[in-house]
């Protein structure tokens, strides 16, 4: 089924709309919050200061003790301790990793069969979880203003999706985000970029997702330098709405190719998750521009697409594909991401490529992609 909504409850933007915890608490009274945070990053991103105050007339039943990479054995330990405590509210606060954990364990304490019937999509989600107020400390994933959760089952990775998934309130408040070291910056800002442009060459782009997504990659390509390299208010503001936006683009489109590639290259050599989408935006970029007719698997043709590509090519604020393919890998090197996978350690290319087609992805893209193509595109990033 496609699904299209994009639109949330509510959500405030901008410094010092934190404070905006105060009156949704107020609305929704809760008895017992289910706090979801980072192990040292609600402390180090100003997150837990900001809203003592706000919390402290609250019960709060706080969970923290998980890894990066939601995985189910986590999520698993996060549903027992919700149901005990009986908990009403879930507040994420967070990277994506965080957000994600907060709607999965929201979702699973919620319906009755247990977590991987759901993942193996024997059972559909029947029941909303509470509400669910995301706060992104890190500009990367949009996870707040998505209806998907990522999840790690047995080393794979899998997507719980559904309407009842999307937050109910997101406060993105970009002081959060004005600590975050260079590395970390740069990664979740590829990732706001990689899901931008695969959001705008999707098959599933609407003019909604693509007005979104455009004005994503105009903000990261002018401001993530900025934001990598200088720690500016400004840039790290402009970065945060970048990502929330390409957050709205694929809560519509869904991601492609990049995406699906990332997965056995996070799971298994350990690359952050931005970092691991942007190896293989720049090549992707240029195997879609030779898309062709027996190829093509976006209905509206392949005149459509190259027009599509042509316009990226554009908002990258260039005169060709070569030149856009260019201008990414130039900026990953700008702001400290090495480019290609032998630096990073990897050798084992055929578990890239078994695991590289997660094929609610790879049937996203625009252009078909074969084993034997992914195998080129790869060994020339060696
Ligand atoms: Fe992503």
């Amino acid at each position: 089924m496609r699904f299209t909504r994009d639109k949330m409850k509510k959500e405030y933007f901008g410094f010092g709309s934190v404070c905006n915890l105060k009156e949704i608490l107020d609305k929704e009274k809760p008895k017992n919050i289910f706090l979801v945070t980072g192990k040292s990053s609600y402390e180090k991103s100003g997150a837990k200061d900001a809203i003592k105050s706000i919390l402290s007339n609250y019960n709060i039943t706080h969970f923290c003790n998980f890894e990066v990479n939601p995985k189910l054995k986590d999520i698993i330990k996060g549903i027992d301790l919700f149901k005990k405590e009986a908990c009403d509210l879930v507040i994420g606060i967070g990277g994506g990793s965080v957000i994600d954990m907060a709607k999965s364990i929201n979702c699973f304490a919620n319906n009755p069969a247990i977590p991987s019937e759901y993942l193996k999509k024997e059972k559909i989600i029947e029941n909303k979880g509470r509400s669910l107020i995301a706060i992104p400390t890190t500009s990367g994933s949009g996870s707040e203003s998505t209806h998907f959760a990522v999840i790690y089952m047995c080393g794979r990775k899998y997507s719980l999706a559904h309407e009842f998934i999307l937050p109910d309130y997101s406060i993105i408040d970009p002081s959060f985000t004005l600590n975050i070291p260079k590395k970390i910056t740069a990664s979740s800002g590829m990732d706001a970029l990689g899901q931008a442009i695969e959001s705008y060459w999707c098959v599933n782009s609407t003019d909604q997702s693509k007005q979104y997504a455009s004005k994503a990659i105009k903000l990261v390509m002018n401001n993530l330098v900025n934001a990598a390299n200088n720690f500016s208010k400004e840039s790290r503001e402009a970065i945060a709405k970048a990502a929330h936006l390409a957050g709205k683009a694929i809560n519509i489109t869904k991601t492609t190719v990049p995406h699906s590639i990332s997965y056995p290259l996070t799971s298994h050599f350990g690359i952050p998750h931005g970092h691991a989408v942007s190896l293989t935006l720049p090549s992707i970029l240029i195997y879609n521009s030779k898309i062709t007719e027996q190829e093509c698997l976006d209905i509206r043709g392949v005149a459509y697409v190259k027009k599509t590509i042509n316009e990226i090519v554009n908002l990258l604020g260039c005169g060709s594909e070569k030149d856009a393919k260019n201008k990414l890998v130039y900026l990953m090197k700008n702001i400290g991401l090495e480019t290609n996978l032998r630096d990073l350690g990897i050798s084992n290319l055929e578990i890239i490529i078994k695991e590289g087609f997660n094929p609610d992805r790879v049937k996203n893209n625009p252009r078909l992609l074969t084993e034997s193509n992914l195998r080129e595109i790869l060994k020339e990033l060696f």
